[in-house]
């Protein structure tokens, strides 16, 4: 069972002749400091191919390897995704493919499985890694499941990766991968900008570039995070002046506490004066709660502080 359906125009090199831009050889290498990795980009920066040549690269380095290539939806994953992969993957290491085209199976006896995420099976697999290609589409609960799913025994390091677009900063994938202060260990990603792919046709990134407002420039061709509504809360934020792994909780100075006081959530935020600063050293977020529990936590958290709290009145 050889790939079943041809490709009538192919722009994906075979692996064997795949040559990375800088920005996809760093992703390339990631796992070696990291078991979680991303590579962030914009618009036809290179992602969906580098993440589908790390996948051939784990599939093909750990004979009996099984990974799983992912994608929100199905048709975004056939359409994309699955023909990157098989425009790259050299005839002379495929074994087979199943019938549907969602099982690929390498000579050395190593399988890749494709998947969309809403796949009720998913939960049954033993992956050696996982790939998600667009994962700003895809909910945090779901890269747990895959995460569960890391435990395919003989295979020295289980990794798990994907490629994306930049959302916005409520992204999950900001909070774990990329804010300082929330960062996770050995979670890491690489930017990348649409201008950095030299593989890209005359006049594409021109064109881009032309038709983008400031914004969708921002996010969509040099692969930043950024909100794209306008009328944010606090408009003059930026991650760059707002945010330092320096800000943490400092002995002896009162505490200035902003309480929100709603049933679902009631969340409050935790400051200090320092110098002419003033730092943000916490956040309190209790889900179905009451001012008693908020007081508790307080009192758990903040023992022998002097503490001043600011209530929203309506
Ligand atoms: N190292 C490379 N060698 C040859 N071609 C490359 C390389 N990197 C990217 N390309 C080509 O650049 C184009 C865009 O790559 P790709 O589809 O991987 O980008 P993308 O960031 O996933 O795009 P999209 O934003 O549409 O999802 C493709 O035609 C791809 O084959
Ligand atoms: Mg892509």
């Amino acid at each position: 069972m050889k790939n079943s359906f041809t490709i009538d125009s192919p722009s994906t090199p075979k692996l064997d002749r795949f040559v990375p831009l800088p920005k996809q050889k760093e992703f390339l290498i990631m796992d070696r400091r990291f078991d979680f990795f991303g590579y962030i980009g914009g618009w036809g920066a290179g992602k969906t191919i580098a993440g589908c040549v790390k996948s051939l690269l784990l599939a093909s380095m750990y004979p009996g390897n099984v990974g799983l290539v992912a994608r929100n939806s199905f048709p975004q994953l056939r359409d994309t995704t699955m023909r990157t992969f098989r425009e790259l993957t050299p005839d002379s290491i495929i074994k087979g493919y199943s019938k549907t085209d969602t099982m690929l199976e390498l000579v050395n006896g190593s399988v890749i499985l494709f998947r969309h995420l809403g796949d009720e099976n998913l939960k049954s697999l033993n992956l050696g890694f996982f790939y998600i290609d667009e994962a700003v589409d895809v909910d945090e609960q779901i890269f747990y499941l895959l995460v569960s799913r890391l435990r395919l025994p003989h295979i020295p390091k289980r990794v798990g990766f994907f490629t994306t677009n930049p959302g916005d900063f409520s992204s999950w994938i900001y909070r774990l991968f990329i804010n300082p202060t929330t960062k996770k260990e050995r979670f890491g990603v690489v930017f990348s900008s649409t201008l950095d792919n030299t593989y890209l046709p005359e006049g594409y990134r021109e064109n881009l570039l032309a038709a983008l407002d400031d914004k969708y420039a921002e996010r969509y061709i040099h692969g930043k995070f950024n909100e794209l509504t306008t009328g944010r809360v606090y408009f003059e934020f930026s991650m760059e002046k707002n945010v330092s792994s320096e800000v943490r909780l400092l002995p002896d100075i009162p505490l200035h506490i902003g309480m929100d006081f709603n049933v679902n959530p009631m969340a409050a935020t935790v400051t200090q004066d320092v110098g002419d600063e003033l730092w943000v050293v916490d956040e309190i977020y209790l889900p179905n709660s009451n001012s008693w529990e908020m007081a508790r936590e307080i009192t758990k958290r903040f023992k022998g502080y002097t503490i001043f709290i600011y209530p929203d009145a309506t």
